[in-house]
């Protein structure tokens, strides 16, 4: 089976190979035969009820430096391909959300992976509110009374942004931390939106684990500690990535979520778990799956392409 695919994402010169899931997506595609092309957001166009981009056949290779070759431009309508990859980085903000709106015209004519729709509506750290038994104590707010009741009862706790990623802002304050309201105004002048609150889990120190799934099933896991001096796990801080399996309380996380997110068509969603506490549901553009072959665990982007294939066919 030869699908016509084209991928939305960020320019693919800038992308880090070693890392990226989407190449990692892109050369799997390639390797089955299908036929790849790739455009950027800001080359989309809706005009008549027909949604357009300036769309370029890619050809990728895996190897730094030299990853990539790309075809002339060629405005093209987008229901013209069976598959559309939603694939470019947060930040989640109006610009992602209009590509949403955008993409959802030719949905699902064309299986857009992850849903536009869902992904709209399924902000990573939003959508986890679904299942507060699963995460840790966390209060989603602006509201300084709300966050100073939640530190009398929690006493250690995290504060993030609610659209943020790759560990940006994350803070711990201790129970008696002083810059607590320096803290709060600062966050209060630079976000909008409400933002996290959350009880701080000590064991991140083991690790943050981040785990795919493939629509709704297990894909494949890998956990990633902090450096010695941060909090934050994100690899792009400096979380070293580490073979891992998963523990029962993890298995059962996978099988309370995983209906929810195969209804909503979030085929390729990364979930990530601190001492069995689920803390995100990533559907915008989980990272992840490179890691996971390189440390000797499955091939993830086989899964992803099987499961298409499967609802192409
Ligand atoms: N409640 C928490 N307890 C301990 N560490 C946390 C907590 N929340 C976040 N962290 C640390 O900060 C990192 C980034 O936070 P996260 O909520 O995953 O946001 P992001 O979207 O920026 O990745 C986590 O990987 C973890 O290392
Ligand atoms: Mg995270």
């Amino acid at each position: 089976m030869s699908l016509k695919i084209a991928v939305q994402m960020d320019p693919i010169e800038r992308i880090n190979i070693r890392g990226d899931s989407t190449f990692a997506l892109l050369l799997e595609a390639q390797r089955r035969g299908h036929a790849v092309s790739y455009y950027t957001p800001d080359r989309m166009a809706l005009t008549d009820g027909r949604l357009f981009a300036a769309v370029q056949t890619l050809m990728v290779r895996d190897q730094v430096g030299d990853h990539f070759a790309l075809g002339e431009a060629q405005r093209t309508e987008l229901a013209e391909f069976d598959v559309v990859l939603l694939r470019q980085d947060p930040p989640f903000d109006l610009a992602y959300v209009t590509t949403t709106h955008l993409l959802e015209r030719i949905a699902p004519h064309t299986l857009v992976v992850n849903d536009p729709t869902q992904v709209r509506n399924a902000p990573e750290k939003l959508f986890v509110m679904d299942f507060p038994d699963l995460m840790p104590p966390t209060l989603i707010t602006r509201d300084l009374t709300e966050i100073k009741a939640f530190r009398v009862l929690h006493g250690d706790i995290v504060m993030k942004p609610l659209y943020g990623k790759g560990g940006e802002a994350v803070f711990r304050l201790a129970p008696q931390d002083l810059n607590f309201g320096s803290l709060y105004d600062l966050f209060a002048v630079t976000f909008r939106e409400q933002w996290v609150v959350q009880k701080f889990l000590p064991a991140v120190r083991e690790g943050d684990k981040r785990i795919i799934l493939v629509d709704g099933e297990f894909g494949g896991a890998v956990n990633r500690v902090p450096a010695a001096d941060d909090l934050r796990s994100n690899m792009v801080r400096g979380g070293a990535p580490k073979a891992t399996d998963l523990t029962a309380r993890e298995r059962d996380i996978c099988a309370r979520i995983g209906p929810a997110l195969r209804e909503r068509g979030l085929l390729f969603v990364g979930i990530d778990v601190i001492d069995g506490f689920l803390t995100e549901i990533n559907v915008t553009s989980p990272t992840g799956i490179r890691a996971i072959k390189a440390l000797g665990g499955p091939d993830v982007a086989a899964m992803i392409w099987d499961r298409i294939e499967a609802k192409r066919a």
